[in-house]
């Protein structure tokens, strides 16, 4: 038996019906937002995502998925299988020359990530993401409506979230380079207390301190906080943001400690929690990337996004009862030569009114053809033969209410559109 590697999916049945409903109202909502699709590789250059996603962050430094080309004679190039997917769509901006030519660009995306993490239930090492970045716009407003977006599709899923919510500041002198100095000195300060990893963080990127996962909540609590040490524009962008979420009834808090485990992120960053999927709750995450545009080598832009973890989404949404009609409308029963062959085109027929057919093998009897039926979930059963045929009628055997009829072929879909509809 080959089996699948660890924290990898196979998903079927229910599982996959939640993950597909969850991407079907995802792609609605940036139909009403006016997204537009941007479809990345799933492989880059290992310097994207260190520039990016940064050296010191986990995803970087510890979960990187590589490939390494096994063409010797071309010389050896190693490349990674993305861990997230905003890298790559900054890349692809820059690279079309969309920021100098149309910079305002509102895009979604979606597909497989790779993280090599440790498994649970939440955490997986191959798992989705529907994202959405929008370039150009530097307001507050657009943070807000990135947070709206996130709110109508999970109310849209029946959903219950919380968004969590902070500001990292700016580059500007006075504003997260004081931040960053005060973790050092508290870092300084706490040397001893702190893990070796937590020390080489401490060198290269105090920020990481507050991913501190030992003793997290310790340290959150003591730590310098970010919100201390905004500058005035700083300041007044996070107010607005709170203000538009306040005024369109978005559940959220302001959580200091919030720094995200990437290196992008400048001013709002958030988090979207669910209460229905254990301890990995963070349901969806995002924030402001001014600086990133700029860094990859583009024109200074702005820049802010969010990831959807789907599968998370979708744990919750079972864990919400979601139940999706798995079966047919109609399972078409025949018995007998001619009324196998008129069950074909019979279907073929009512697939024409978009309902969904299974012509059922025309070999069993018809017993066994029903339990199939209802095994399958099918909601009608039609029973055609050969008798019916020469009437031009089919019984129609309603498999949930337990009721059968006979109704004329002629007026078949009306009658199953109809009594379905009631
Ligand atoms: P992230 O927080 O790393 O952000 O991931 C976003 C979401 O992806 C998480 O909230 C979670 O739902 C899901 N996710 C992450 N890792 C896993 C995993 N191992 N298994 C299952 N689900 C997972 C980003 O990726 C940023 N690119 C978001 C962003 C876009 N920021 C700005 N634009």
């Amino acid at each position: 038996m080959l089996a699948r590697l660890r924290g990898f999916q196979d998903l079927l049945g229910a599982d996959a019906r939640a993950v597909s409903r969850v991407e079907e109202c995802a792609r609605a909502m940036a139909h009403r937002y006016n997204l537009n699709e941007i479809r990345v590789p799933m492989m880059e250059r290992i310097d994207l995502y260190q520039r990016s996603t940064g050296e010191t962050s986990d995803i970087v430094s510890k979960q990187m998925y590589l490939v390494q080309r096994s063409d010797e004679s071309q010389g050896k190039e190693a490349m990674i299988l993305r861990p997230e997917g905003t890298p790559g769509v900054v890349r692809a901006y820059i690279e079309t020359g969309l920021d100098r030519g149309d910079p305002y660009q509102r895009f979604f995306y979606w597909g497989p990530m790779l993280r090599y993490e440790r498994p649970q239930k939440g955490r997986y090492r191959q798992f989705h993401q529907f994202g959405v970045e929008i370039f150009g716009r530097a307001d507050a407003a657009c943070d807000a409506e990135l947070m709206l977006m996130i709110d109508d599709l999970m109310r849209e899923l029946g959903l219950a979230v919380r968004f969590e919510i902070n500001s990292l500041g700016c580059d500007t002198p006075d504003c997260r380079p004081r931040f960053r100095a005060a973790l050092l000195e508290y870092g300084r300060a706490h040397w001893d207390e702190l893990c070796a990893d937590c020390h080489q963080r401490l060198e290269r990127n105090p920020l990481r301190l507050l991913d501190y996962k030992i003793d997290a909540d310790r340290v959150a609590a003591s730590a310098p906080k970010s919100l201390d040490y905004l500058c005035g524009e700083c300041r007044a962008h996070f107010d607005t943001v709170k203000q538009i979420l306040s005024q369109a009834k978005v559940p959220y808090v302001v959580k200091p400690s919030l720094v995200r485990g990437l290196d992008y992120y400048t001013r709002t960053a958030f988090e979207v929690v669910s209460a229905d999927v254990g301890s990995q709750s963070a349901v969806a995450a995002g924030g402001r990337y001014d600086g990133l545009v700029k860094e990859l080598g583009g024109a200074p832009m702005a820049g802010t996004g969010f990831a959807i973890g789907i599968e998370r989404t979708a744990l919750a949404l079972l864990a919400r009862g979601y139940q999706s009609e798995g079966g047919p409308d109609v399972a078409l029963a025949s018995l007998g030569d001619a009324a196998s062959l008129a069950a074909i085109t019979l279907g073929h027929d009512l697939r024409a009114q978009n309902l969904r057919v299974e012509v059922l093998p025309a070999d069993r009897k018809l017993k066994a053809a029903l339990t199939i039926a209802s095994r399958m979930g099918a909601h009608y059963a039609v029973i055609i033969g050969d008798n019916e045929l020469s009437r031009g009628v089919v019984q129609l055997r309603d498999l949930r209410a337990s009721v059968q009829r006979e109704v004329s072929i002629a007026g078949l879909a009306a009658e199953i559109t109809s009594s379905a509809r009631s």
